[in-house]
């Protein structure tokens, strides 16, 4: 029955994803950068519609190898039209805590995925697995207890995400995982854990303000109505939360900051 709900809770609606679509490599997970070079062979668990899946191997070239993994059937869909013809990349439906293949990946990444686990330390043991020695497990998520506004949010919009934590946590999702990917690191073998901030700030004057701030607006636009059906908030809340603060972001807003950490670890030999 957790179960469940958790599954329900995570599924992406099929709406078309904005914000899923505007991410590369570069402007939402820089941290793999470094590992990125032609050859080598990648796992993005957690791929969403791939678009992040697709700058990772326009990095590793046609001799790379870059698998996207993710069980929403109609992401998957929109991975394999928006990726066709693109050579050294697929695309899988697989569900993080039992996927397998007899492939050994030099790089397994897992991006803003273990948000939506309810047991995000079996779904790290999965993925640990399917590294290579010497090769690197690479987590990026949020701790969403440390999103910050300036100034305040209009109280529609507080209420609208003080209801998203609490319809995330009674699913069993960490709201803080950023803050405990070490750890669980730590627990299920690895040694030498390096963390780095990914933080994303809006500020205003960017040329992306308007749309990067929106981010909450689309959260409640995409999965406001799953909280409506849940009863956490009506129908009328949610609307309010989106106009009032597509308001502030007109006139007061100055800056939006989500907290992410990349928490990574080398496969022993
Ligand atoms: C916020 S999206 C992140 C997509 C992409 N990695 C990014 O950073 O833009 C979270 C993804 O996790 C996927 N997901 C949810 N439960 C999962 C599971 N059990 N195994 C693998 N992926 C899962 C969802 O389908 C969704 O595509």
């Amino acid at each position: 029955m957790a179960n469940e709900v958790a599954n329900e809770r995570a599924k992406m609606p099929a709406a078309p994803n904005p914000v899923l679509e505007r991410r590369t490599v570069e402007n939402a997970n820089r941290n793999l950068l470094k590992y990125l070079k032609p050859g080598i062979r990648v796992l993005d668990m957690g791929c969403g519609s791939g678009a992040i899946t697709r700058s990772i191997a326009d990095k590793v070239g046609p001799t790379g190898y870059v698998l996207g993994v993710d069980p929403n059937e109609k992401l998957i869909e929109q991975a394999r039209q928006n990726s066709a013809g693109q050579p050294g990349l697929a695309f899988e439906q697989g569900d993080v805590y039992t996927f397998d293949t007899p492939d050994r990946f030099d790089v397994v990444t897992c991006a803003r995925t273990l948000q939506w686990l309810a047991q995000p330390k079996e779904a790290l043991i999965n993925m640990k697995r399917l590294v290579k020695p010497g090769g690197y497990l690479t987590i990026l998520d949020f701790n969403h207890e440390k999103l910050t506004w300036i100034p305040e949010p209009p109280k529609a919009m507080r209420l609208f995400y003080d209801a998203f934590l609490k319809w995330r946590q009674d699913a069993g999702f960490d709201n803080a995982i950023a803050d405990h990917v070490n750890e669980l690191m730590l627990e299920i073998g690895f040694q030498d854990v390096a963390i780095e901030p990914q933080h994303e700030t809006a500020r205003r004057g960017d040329a992306n303000f308007t749309v990067d701030s929106r981010l909450w607006a689309e959260v409640a636009e995409l999965r406001g109505p799953q909280l409506v059906k849940a009863d956490y908030i009506t129908e009328e809340q949610r609307l309010q939360a989106i106009a009032d603060y597509d308001s502030w972001i007109a006139t007061v807003g100055e800056s939006m900051r989500v907290y992410l950490l990349a928490v990574e670890a080398q496969q022993p030999d």
